[in-house]
């Protein structure tokens, strides 16, 4: 592809053909995808709605994380503004074409303080995004909780690592399901877990920042040993008690689906020895299995329980039953493909984290970091969707998040998620061609956001903000355009044929 962008850049509008000799396999559109199969783009309030402290919105782990200056000095107090410009934003979603939008809500704007009456200004606020959508035919998928856990249960019982936070949880749902349950059909409890715990509880590096005093972070609370394991177990407790209130209480009237987000990566081997082909069975094990072994086999894979011992509490045979099987389907997030090395003397620690636990490194494929793009491996993501078809029973899958990384200041004209969109979804369709049960693709992320793991460096959206522009105008990048063809119907080619001849798209200006 590296040719074709030095073509694309002496005639950036013209059609222009890779391959002369295309084989009908290559050529794919919508049409090809099973009846009801939803596409759409993602956000997370967070994220996206910025208004900080607005109406009564109350700080969440994520605001004392970025106001300290954490994250290169960028904070979401304004982030995409999406708290004043989601009608607007619904009217992109409309012209693009698609037919479902997910985000989250932030629970301190509906409940301040996590707890307590409701916010009537943060209901308002939710039931205006939502009717907008329903009045413009998108589909809401609803996450509960995407990582901005209220800082008032973190300052008072210390969040995940507590008990109390299934109930507090709970009650949070309960409120959600009654008020949102009419029109949002499709509940995740909590966005990727799996990732936000070692990030936030054994390196220390993502709020609530704790971690072993001996780590290299040098956290001012937490232990890297044990806490990961206590908050992973009190997750899967408060997803299962949460979907167990929604098929009791709501299901039958409301007619939804609930499910929990993960997050991976593809492994493979670095080499084919015993030892790397092992230490990928492990990898997998402590991303994905950690969480889907209990949902659909009721307990932790043996091989954690071994490693981890008394560090990773167990299931009592009530709780093991609650879990087993508390899910409609599973939102996963992807987009990389990592290469596993063996690393067996990280076992010999004294006080072993969860990463020397895994006892193995992870390597990037090839990845440049001047221009932050992530390399296109759609086979990943083909093999990825394949393995929750053979390890788990087949489960719905929706992928919640996927997209190409970029620097957020690149040029509008974004080739690079226009070949990682076009190989991604591709692959898509060959993992159902070959029996997964993918149900949806959501691609992150809408509009650009405040990053998680790089503030405002980098964006993966179809729109652009413009951040210097008081008014945060939007702007369609060429994906926005890709995207908005391939869902109107257009045949798109995975080995390169593109033909985005009609620029009045990306020179337009919506202003709704
Ligand atoms: C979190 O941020 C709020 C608002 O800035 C502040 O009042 C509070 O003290 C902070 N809490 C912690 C534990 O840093
Ligand atoms: C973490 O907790 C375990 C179990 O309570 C304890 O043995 C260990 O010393 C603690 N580690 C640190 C670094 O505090
Ligand atoms: C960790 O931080 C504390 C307090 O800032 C400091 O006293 C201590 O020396 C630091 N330890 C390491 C290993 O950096
Ligand atoms: C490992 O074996 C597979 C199948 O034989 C082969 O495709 C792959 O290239 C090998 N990988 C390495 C790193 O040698
Ligand atoms: C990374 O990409 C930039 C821009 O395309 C290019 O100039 C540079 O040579 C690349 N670096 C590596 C190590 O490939
Ligand atoms: C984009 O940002 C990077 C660093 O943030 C900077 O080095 C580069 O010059 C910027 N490019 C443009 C076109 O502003
Ligand atoms: C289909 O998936 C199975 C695993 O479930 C895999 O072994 C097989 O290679 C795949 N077939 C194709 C044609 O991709
Ligand atoms: C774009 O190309 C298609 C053929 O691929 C053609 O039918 C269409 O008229 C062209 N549109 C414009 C605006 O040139």
């Amino acid at each position: 592809m590296e040719a074709a962008k030095s073509v694309l850049g002496l005639s950036l509008f013209s059609i222009f053909q890779l391959n002369l000799v295309v084989s009908a396999a290559d050529i794919y559109s919508r049409n090809d995808f099973p009846p009801g199969f939803v596409f759409g783009a993602s956000t997370s309030a967070f994220q996206y709605e910025g208004a900080a402290t607005e109406d009564g919105r109350t700080p969440s782990i994520w605001d004392n994380f970025t106001h300290p200056g954490n994250m290169h000095g960028a904070n979401a107090d304004i982030a995409s503004d999406g708290y004043h410009k989601y009608k607007e934003d619904v009217q992109l979603m409309a012209h693009t074409g698609l037919d479902a939008y997910r985000f989250s809500i932030s629970w301190s704007r509906l409940i301040p303080n996590g707890r307590g009456p409701v916010n009537m200004k943060g209901l308002q606020y939710y039931n205006n995004l939502i009717n907008e959508l329903i009045r413009n035919g998108i589909q809401p998928h609803v996450t509960l909780l995407h990582a901005d856990l209220p800082q008032a249960l973190e300052d008072e019982y210390g969040g995940w690592i507590n008990r109390k936070i299934l109930r507090d949880f709970t009650a949070y749902a309960d409120v959600c399901f009654r008020e949102f349950g009419d029109r949002v059909l499709h509940w995740t409890t909590l966005n990727e877990p799996n990732v936000f715990v070692l990030g936030g509880y054994d390196i220390g590096f993502l709020p609530p920042q704790r971690c072993s005093a001996s780590s290299p972070l040098n956290c001012s609370k937490g232990n890297s040993s044990t806490e990961p394991y206590m908050a992973a177990h009190n997750i899967l407790l408060a997803h299962a008690a949460v979907a167990k209130l929604y098929k009791k209480q709501y299901q039958d009237k409301q007619h939804g689906f609930i499910g929990l987000n993960l997050c991976s990566y593809w492994f493979v081997p670095l080499t084919n020895t015993t030892k790397d082909v092992i230490a990928t069975q492990r990898a997998n094990d402590f991303y994905i299995d950690w969480y889907m072994h209990p949902l659909v086999y009721g307990d932790y894979p043996s091989s954690m329980k071994k490693v981890a011992g008394s560090r990773m509490p167990p299931f009592s045979n009530y709780e093991s039953k609650q879990v087993k099987g508390s899910f409609d389907f599973i939102g996963l997030n992807f987009y990389l493909t990592m290469y596993v090395k063996d690393y067996p003397s990280s076992l010999e620690m004294e006080h072993r984290d969860v990463l020397a636990d895994m006892a193995l490194e992870l390597l990037l494929f090839q990845y440049n970091a001047s221009t932050f793009e992530y390399p296109i491996l759609p086979w990943g993501l083909k093999r990825f969707l394949e393995h929750f078809k053979e390890a788990y029973g087949n489960p719905p899958i929706y992928i919640h998040e996927n997209g190409q990384r970029t620097r957020r200041n690149s040029s509008l004209e974004d080739w690079p998620r226009v070949e990682y969109l076009n190989a991604y979804i591709g692959s898509v369709l060959d993992a159902i061609r070959n029996g997964s049960n993918t149900r949806g693709y959501f691609t992150w992320s809408f509009v650009d956001v405040f990053e998680m793991l790089d503030g405002y460096e980098s964006s993966y959206g179809l729109y652009y903000v413009d951040m210097d522009d008081p008014d945060l105008r939007r702007y369609p990048k060429l994906s926005a355009k890709w995207y908005s063809e391939f869902l109107k119907g257009k045949s798109m080619d995975r080995n390169g044929v593109i033909q985005l001849n009609d620029t009045s798209f990306l020179d337009a200006q919506f202003t709704h």
